[in-house]
């Protein structure tokens, strides 16, 4: 008789059954958004290495790009920055909501801006619309509005007044503003736009990944960004970089470094902000963010992070570089973003600011060639069982 599983090989046609633990090679799209390529450390937003647009580029260009595929005219950014801009304000009932369960103990900030962000739909007449033009504006809104929701919530657990949007700021200036109730100066306005850009898009992440399984069944934007949003928040994804910043704390000093990596190496411990599916060596954002550790640690005062995130570094490279372990995006982003001042539980949701520009890109592009994504699985639950009666269980 044949199994279950040996049955799913025989109902698939010839040559295109393959099993792949967490889909781990697997290809279930094309897209023309970006590309990661890892053997050469390289990442490229439509055909713009990553290097050239951190240098360059804005947040807003770069949100342009990934959702119209070609960089804007000045006129054209102009009106898209305005846009955006407009977009900045939430409906006071989301952030009453918000204000009421940010401070609560226990939680974390990444759901309250899950819950925030699903909230939005409930104010939102078009949120069921299904029209080119209503998704395209409704990506620019929830890229938007994430930003001052994010702030708002660090603002609430911090106790401290919330700070509404200002329209004459960029989108990265803005929410620097909203977090910490100052304008940034030149360097940090500068280095929070590098932040959002390096986090807007990744190929098929975890959670655009899971953004685009949503929007493959026909579900609105909204309900797309929140399963992104679900994704994001686990720590062997956006969550990493907060954790990052919980073990330099947990180390505390340079000297203390070689011990506690020994142990955690003994212990068999994955060490946060290394390793990568893709990247099998130096992240191209981590670089990159090493480079702006530097000179935000100087100014902070904070160089002990760095020199010991360069010591776990040296190490970690030194003992698993072989294997294709190497630092990624959230290693010196939590650094970075510490000695901007930023709290730590604050970190993925920054992530989130910035990836929302993918999800709302990738989304449209699904809704535009849309066919439900739907794998299978391997069943290696028993054949058959007896239903035996409630009362006969033991
Ligand atoms: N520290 C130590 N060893 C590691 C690490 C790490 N950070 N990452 C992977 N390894 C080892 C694993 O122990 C495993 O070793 P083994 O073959 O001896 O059992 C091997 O490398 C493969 O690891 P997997 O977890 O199977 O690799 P996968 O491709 O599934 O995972 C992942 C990638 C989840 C990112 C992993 O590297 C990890 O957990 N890293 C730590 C969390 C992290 O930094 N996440 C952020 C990723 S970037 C982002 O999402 C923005």
């Amino acid at each position: 008789m044949t199994t279950y599983s040996e049955e799913i090989k025989l109902v698939a046609r010839p040559g295109e059954i393959s099993f792949s633990k967490g889909l781990d090679g697997i290809i279930a799209a094309e897209s023309t958004k970006s590309y990661v390529d890892g053997l050469g450390g390289r990442l490229v937003y439509h055909g713009h290495p990553i290097e050239e647009l951190a240098q360059e580029s804005s947040f807003e260009e770069v949100f342009f790009l990934l959702l119209y595929d070609r960089l804007p005219t000045a006129a054209e950014l102009r009106r898209f920055s305005t846009q955006m801009q407009q977009e900045r304000e939430i409906p006071d009932e989301v952030y009453a909501l918000l204000r009421d369960h940010a401070a609560r103990p226990g939680v974390h900030p990444m759901t309250v801006l899950r819950t925030a962000v699903s909230a939005l739909a409930v104010y939102d007449a078009q949120a069921e619309v299904d029209t080119p033009e209503v998704h395209q504006a409704q990506a620019i809104q929830i890229t938007s509005k994430m930003a001052t929701i994010a702030a708002a919530i660090g603002r609430v657990r911090a106790g401290q007044p919330r700070v509404p949007p200002r329209r004459d700021l960029s989108h990265a200036a803005n929410y620097f503003y909203m977090m910490g109730g100052r304008p940034p100066d030149e360097f940090e306005a500068r280095l929070m736009d590098v932040l959002l850009i390096l986090h807007a898009d990744h190929e098929s992440n975890a959670s655009t990944f899971a953004a685009l399984v949503v929007k493959s069944t026909m579900a609105d934007m909204y309900s797309a960004v929140v399963a992104g949003l679900a994704a994001l928040k686990g720590p062997l994804h956006g969550g990493a970089n907060e954790q990052v910043m919980k073990m330099l704390a947990s180390i505390g000093t340079a000297d203390r470094v070689a011990p506690w990596l020994d142990e955690a190496m003994a212990q068999k411990k994955k060490i946060m902000g290394f390793g990568h599916r893709v990247y099998k060596t130096m992240d191209p954002r981590a670089t990159i963010l090493r480079g702006y550790a530097r000179e935000v640690t100087r100014r902070a005062g904070t160089e002990r992070w760095l020199e010991m995130a360069e010591l776990i570094e040296k190490t970690m490279v030194g003992k698993f570089g072989q294997k294709g372990i190497w630092p990624n995006v959230d290693f010196f982003s939590g650094v970075v973003m510490a000695s901007l001042g930023i709290d730590p539980a604050m970190f993925t949701p920054l992530f989130a600011v910035g990836r929302s520009a993918g999800w709302v890109a990738h989304a449209w592009e699904q809704r535009q060639d849309n066919r439900l994504f739907r794998p299978r699985f391997v069943y290696v639950g028993p054949e058959s069982e007896p239903y035996v009666p409630l009362a006969e269980r033991k």
